[in-house]
């Protein structure tokens, strides 16, 4: 969602804002903004577009001024126009605000503020907050209990910035639900909605925690309570991340340069501390359910999950998508949740995660992001190391949650049996072969994916189907198509897709089929069989396999022979490279696709 940054510092502000929205851009991509303070007059400057161009057309770097804030907006209220970017500045230019969350009872706000002469400029739920800051401080003249009286009023989500002509060495900023970090650096110091914001110059960093506000100036910051205004003291984090991760590094896209980073994250996913691993594994051998939880992408990482699971350890753990969570779960103190997140951050695993601690049951989560909401709040957090992961579509972290999932899943065959020790030892050793596998993939299979995205570009319309675990794989590969490329694509098991959806095959239909190792002897004649129903439709079929040809096909990749562990990742990582080749072709926003964020922290 929004991306939210804030610098006071002893020199100008506005170049290394704009250096942060760039690379805060991902996380919402219409419009953006800039506040800068200077000689007691707040300047702001914005516009819908992206950050380049408006930042060129505004003279973003001329700004002058040691203290600013910026926004980049996912538009949730309001449409996409100039007015309703951020900062939203008071009527009379003394506060400037950016803002991330959704405000739920704003329009009753909007009302009380409208009748006592408040104008309102804009159509979204922030611009309450700017004028309430400015009713407030009419009655108080104190900043810190305006923006404490006026958290008050606020129904919903919300971490937001906020400078003032009345206090200008001072940014102030809270939360509640949405995310929001402090940077320290030297002589100068940051707030954000992510370590993204700040990468570029600090790796010193706190998190502020829901229902905090901060007020930091150049030298010094301060956390405490939103209610009661008790001051909290909270332990410096040192991010280990590289800022060099978070450039493109001579690839042209970001979604092509994680695509290759997956060999070393796998690596680095297979570091991860076997205590941990046995830990969880205790828990689910204790709990009387155990959910997986996740969404988009990170959904799919849990079906994926769930078969391996199955297969490996023979047990069924249940896959939900966390936004219907609360709907379906049956939970009690000896349940497990077990959620995976990228951002840790995500509004409706975040939400799930705090239902289920309602019931007393266990929480853990599979994270990237270090210092995150998930990482405090659940009861145990495993650190994946997967680096920034910056494009909006997750390749790099999905295949590392899922690596570190497939660890957990051999530990839990061999300790309920379900295993035998030679078994264990030989998928132990498949797994550590999988990023020598993966980069092979990439390398071997780029050309042949590409020439494929050339020869399908006009259908506009795919089915993705595997049956077992690779119908999940279809799945996630399908998604990763719909996101980039805009074009329908559903993914769907083979024997659900003869109940209704072979009804749309025609010649301008493409199906990609996702097919086992021929070891699964069974799983890979029912494939061939579904392939065949939609050949004799007229349909395009394309499959991704391993070993020989099968010969059916109009076109197919096939890798060399693979095993039941690493063969549903490396058809993966072939999907998502159809998906990013495609969008290529097609000239799409690879890294930043229309409508989409990277991390999404509104219901
Ligand atoms: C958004 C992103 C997806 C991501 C999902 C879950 O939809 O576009 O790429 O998989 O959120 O995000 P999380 O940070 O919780 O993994």
């Amino acid at each position: 969602m929004c991306g939210i940054v804030g610098i006071v510092s002893s020199s100008r502000v506005a170049p290394k804002l704009v250096r942060s929205l760039l690379n805060l851009e991902y996380r919402g991509y219409d419009s953006c903004g800039l506040a800068v303070c200077n000689n007691g007059v707040i300047d702001v400057r914005k516009d819908k577009g992206p950050v380049k161009q408006v930042s060129e057309i505004l003279k973003f770097n001329e700004m002058n001024g040691m203290i600013g804030i910026g926004h980049t907006r996912w538009a949730t209220t309001g449409a996409v126009t100039r007015e309703n970017a951020h900062p939203h500045a008071s009527n009379q230019g003394e506060f400037a605000l950016v803002h991330n969350g959704i405000i739920s009872n704003y329009r009753d706000l909007r009302q009380m503020l409208e009748s006592k002469d408040y104008q309102f400029l804009s159509d979204t739920d922030t611009e309450v907050l700017v004028h309430l800051i400015d009713f407030h401080f009419r009655s108080s003249g104190d900043l810190e209990e305006s923006i404490r009286r006026m958290s008050r009023d606020l129904d919903g989500t919300f971490a937001f910035a906020v400078i003032s002509v009345h206090d200008p060495n001072h940014i102030y900023a809270a939360r509640r639900e949405s995310p929001l970090i402090i940077g320290l650096g030297i002589n100068e110091n940051y707030i954000g909605s992510d370590y993204n914001a700040i990468l570029d110059y600090t790796r010193n960093v706190i998190p502020v925690k829901d229902g905090e506000y901060v007020v930091i100036d150049r030298e010094a910051v301060s956390i405490r309570n939103l209610l009661s205004g008790e001051k909290i003291t909270r332990d410096i984090v040192t991010l280990d991340w590289d800022p060099e991760l978070s450039q493109k590094g001579g690839y042209p896209h970001y979604m092509l340069k994680e695509i290759h980073e997956q060999p070393s994250t796998v690596e680095s996913a297979l570091k991860v501390d076997i205590e941990k691993i046995n830990l969880v594994c205790d828990w689910i051998l204790n709990a009387d359910r155990v959910y997986l939880l996740g969404v988009g992408t990170t959904y799919y990482v849990a079906e994926c999950v769930q078969y391996y699971c199955a297969l490996l350890s023979g047990r069924h753990l249940i896959a939900v998508s966390s936004d219907e969570f609360e709907y379906i779960a049956q939970l009690s103190d000896r349940s497990l949740v077990l959620a995976f997140s990228q951002s840790g951050e995500t509004y409706d695993t975040l939400t799930a995660l705090r239902y289920a601690k309602k019931f007393g049951a266990r929480t853990a989560a599979i994270i990237n992001v270090m210092g995150s909401t998930m990482v405090s709040e659940t009861d145990l957090a495993i650190m994946q190391q997967s680096g920034p992961e910056i494009c909006v579509l997750s390749t790099k972290a999905a295949v590392a949650q899922i690596t570190i999932a497939i660890r957990i899943a051999l530990e839990l065959g061999r300790r309920s049996g379900h295993l035998t020790g030679s078994d264990y030892d030989s998928h132990l050793k498949s797994l550590a072969a999988l990023p020598g596998m993966i980069r092979r993939v990439i390398n071997e299979s780029k050309g042949f994916v590409n020439n494929l995205a050339q020869q399908t570009q006009s259908y506009r319309n795919w089915l993705f189907i595997g049956r077992g675990i690779y119908s999940a794989i279809a799945r996630e590969a399908a998604l990763k198509m719909k996101e980039v490329t805009y074009h329908h694509a559903e993914g769907v098991s083979g024997g659900f897709m003869k109940h209704g959806t072979i009804a749309l095959i025609d010649k301008s239909f493409g199906s990609i089929f996702f097919l086992p190792p021929r070891s699964s002897i069974e799983l890979f004649q029912h494939t061939i069989a579904n392939a065949e129903e939609i050949k004799s439709r007229d349909g395009f079929i394309v499959g991704f396999g391993f070993g020989e040809r099968v010969g059916i096909f109009n076109h197919e990749i096939n890798l060399q022979d693979s095993d039941q562990i690493s063969a549903p990742v490396l058809l993966l990582v072939l999907g998502q490279m159809f998906a990013y080749y495609s969008a290529v072709i097609l000239k799409r926003n690879v890294d930043r696709p229309r409508s989409l964020a990277k991390s999404v922290t509104v219901a």
